[in-house]
């Protein structure tokens, strides 16, 4: 086990989890494990252009992820028109790393191909149900970040882009998505021009179980990590302050909870079911 990859392991649990002088077990493969202890999103790229053998090969990557009983539901659209990079950065000012990344890619779930198999052979598509729209969205998720893995180990940052679906039909009229076929997030990649920074995250204690879900001292643990992850990375800004003030102290609990007191994406319902989708 290489010196290099178990101190980097070493480190970057102190970083993401506030564990420290842990003993590692024999790992075969230090190297690629510290590669996903380390994962940081970009946001910031040079201007260095992504070679489109090299994207090539991350979609091969990515899209060899596992998938729900191999029904192959995720499609990946580079969206290389300045026309629409701009339309889209116009949806969503306030990122502006979405026009400036070298690469904007729209991660989709995509129940649509299995519909038209089902009628190529001749069947009836039985499971016009939640769990359709659920599975498309799983093998997504999973193909987005096998992607953002992959890319790292070829030196790419990343940034998915959830906010494009508060402009769901937008985007879907857009990328001329057909029936079945919705965005689950987008994706900015190019070459880091800042070094990354490990954000905290929650204590295995709290996110880990064994035999059944157990949530401890749920308050407590949710405070220390407020207290660990301000020590490494304090917030730079307050979220709201016109509705609930200037918190003295302002941890994650606090931003998340004023992120979610207001709605957002109430919407995104609608839209899935606009695409065909019968999510009883
Ligand atoms: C599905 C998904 C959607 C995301 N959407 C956005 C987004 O719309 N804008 C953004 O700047 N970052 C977005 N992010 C990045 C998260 O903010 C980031 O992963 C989180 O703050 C933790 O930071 P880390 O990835 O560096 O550990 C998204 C991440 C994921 C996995």
């Amino acid at each position: 086990m290489s010196q290099d990859a178990t101190a980097r392991i070493l480190r970057a649990l102190d970083r993401r989890f506030g564990v420290s002088g842990k003993e590692l077990p024999p790992l075969p493969d230090a190297a690629a494990l510290a590669r996903l202890l380390e994962h940081n999103t970009h946001r910031r790229y040079t201007a260095t252009p992504v070679r489109d053998d090299l994207l090539d090969l991350l979609y091969a990557a990515a899209l060899s992820a596992p998938s729900k009983s191999d029904l192959q539901q995720a499609d990946i659209i580079r969206v290389r028109s300045v026309s629409k990079r701009q339309a889209i950065g116009r949806l969503l000012p306030d990122m502006p790393w979405v026009v400036e990344a070298p690469v904007f890619l729209v991660f989709c779930g995509n129940s649509r191909r299995i519909r038209r198999v089902a009628s190529m052979r001749g069947k009836q598509f039985a499971n016009d149900h939640l769990d359709a729209f659920f599975n498309a969205t799983v093998d997504a998720g999973i193909v987005l970040a096998t992607f953002i893995h992959a890319a790292a180990a070829a030196g790419l940052g990343a940034c998915a882009i959830s906010a494009i679906r508060n402009h769901a039909h937008d985007i879907s009229d857009l990328l001329e998505l057909p029936p079945w076929v919705f965005p689950v997030a987008g994706l900015c990649v190019g070459y880091p021009d800042l070094k990354g920074r490990i954000v905290p995250r929650l204590p295995l204690s709290l996110t880990t179980h064994t035999d059944r879900y157990d949530e401890g001292d749920f308050a407590a643990q949710i405070e220390a990590y407020d207290r660990r992850r301000d020590t490494a990375l304090p917030y730079a800004n307050q979220q709201l302050v016109e509705l609930y003030g200037r918190a003295g102290f302002y941890g994650w609990s606090e931003d998340k909870a004023r992120q979610y007191s207001e709605p957002m994406r109430a919407d995104f319902g609608a839209y899935v079911r606009n695409q065909g989708f019968d999510l009883t």
